[in-house]
């Protein structure tokens, strides 16, 4: 017993207290930060979870008596819609300050995990208020699905729980939404453990430890999140979140313009600008993945050309640092673009802004294998 304390100990002074951590800025706390958020989205989740009542009939009904006759349940509701939002923002900066770090493929790949599992748990999350725009949202999403030749029919009756979007899918994105988050705290332990074996990236840099330069960075970075997480829930609780979703679902009433939340606006935009269901699915899930794979390619060839002079090393720094910028560029533009009208030019815009994005993406490889 005595033994199992002192190497839990050991453990934490190793990794909490007495770890080596580059003097960073600001920037850097959005890793923690996001963390954070996670922890607050289980506990006003759990919170949610006890007056929420998952069925067609009812689910618009309990948001609605959570907000109006549940002691403080307006804040907990305010604080998990908001809290995605806040989640997704920290996420951003975060995978943002990141882009031109030559860090180790496997913590890419498992950023690129937690991504697509923090994405498909705001999904489901939004289904569950089953207003109009969770309705809808579930039955364009779930149907792309069904374009996928051979399999797609069974994935989507699968995702369903039936023929269309009904009770048995709002039950199931329930209970994939209630496991997901804790999926995601395992994936971000696997995430920090590969961070704390993979010293590469900062091997230049000057070292202090992590208790207490960081943890204080950190809490103060926390304080000023809170304040921008008050100001929405307080004063702009609706802010962010569609006046059409304090609509009931209904089979009969289509939405006049059908738009995500905010953080998915980019990838909708580009999915809205394909015109075949298939290959919209692929550019979509396409443009996620190379967000993190794109550093990765260039990871490799700044590790092939070591040996190579260092005023090469510096040139393909800023070449990666100017693809970097033009990718957040084509994303920016498409996030415009995904909230915008169905209409001239805009829907012409989105599709050209695609396949630039597509076109730098193979040009990049290219180079890659003419260098090789
Ligand atoms: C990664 C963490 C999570 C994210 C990103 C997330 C996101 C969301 C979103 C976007 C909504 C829709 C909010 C709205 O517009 O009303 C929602 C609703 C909901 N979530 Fe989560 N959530 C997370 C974790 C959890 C957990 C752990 C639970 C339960 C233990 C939970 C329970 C609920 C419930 C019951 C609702 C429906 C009530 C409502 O709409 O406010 N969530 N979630």
């Amino acid at each position: 017993m005595r033994f199992i304390r002192m190497k839990s100990l050991s453990v934490i002074n190793a990794h909490l207290i007495d770890y080596p951590t580059p003097v960073v800025g600001y920037m850097s706390s959005f890793g923690s930060l996001s963390g954070l958020c996670l922890v607050i989205q289980i506990v006003t989740g759990i919170l949610l979870v006890a007056h929420y009542t998952p069925h067609v009939t009812l689910a618009f009904t309990s948001v609605e008596h959570i907000m109006r006759d549940v002691n403080d349940g307006w804040l907990f509701r305010y604080y998990h819609s908001n809290g995605a939002s806040i989640f997704f923002l920290c996420v951003y900066l975060h995978i943002n300050q990141n882009f031109s770090s030559d860090a180790d493929d496997l913590l890419w790949l498992s950023g690129l995990a937690l991504y697509l599992a923090i994405m498909a748990a705001a999904f489901m999350g939004y289904i569950l208020p089953w207003g109009q725009m969770s309705f809808w949202g579930a039955t364009v999403i779930t149907n792309l699905f069904a374009a996928i030749p051979m399999v797609g029919q069974d994935i989507a009756q699968w995702l369903w729980g039936g023929f269309s979007v009904d009770n048995p899918t709002l039950n199931r994105f329930f209970s994939f939404h209630y496991m997901l988050p804790f999926i995601i705290a395992a994936l971000v332990i696997l995430h920090l453990s590969l961070l704390h074996l993979d010293e590469s990236s900062n091997e230049d840099d000057e070292y202090v430890e992590f208790y207490y330069y960081y943890f204080i960075k950190d809490l103060f970075a926390f304080f000023l999140l809170m304040i921008i997480f008050a100001y929405l829930v307080f004063f702009n609780p609706n802010y962010l979140s569609h006046p059409d979703n304090y609509i009931m679902a209904s089979i009969s009433v289509t939405p006049a313009h059908l738009v995500p939340e905010w953080y998915f606006l980019p990838f909708y935009g580009v999915l809205r600008s394909t015109p075949d269901k298939f290959g919209g699915l692929l550019l979509m899930f396409g443009t996620i993945v190379d967000l993190f794979l794109i550093d990765t390619l260039f990871d490799e060839t700044g590790e092939e050309e070591e040996d190579v002079e260092a005023i090469d090393l510096d040139s393909d720094d800023m070449d990666s640092e100017i693809e970097d910028d033009e990718e957040t560029a084509n994303l920016l533009i498409l996030f415009f673009l995904g909230g915008s009208d169905i209409d001239e030019p805009y829907t012409d815009l989105a599709t050209i802004i695609t396949l630039l994005q597509f076109l730098e993406y193979f040009e990049i490889d290219i180079e890659d294998e003419d260098e090789d």
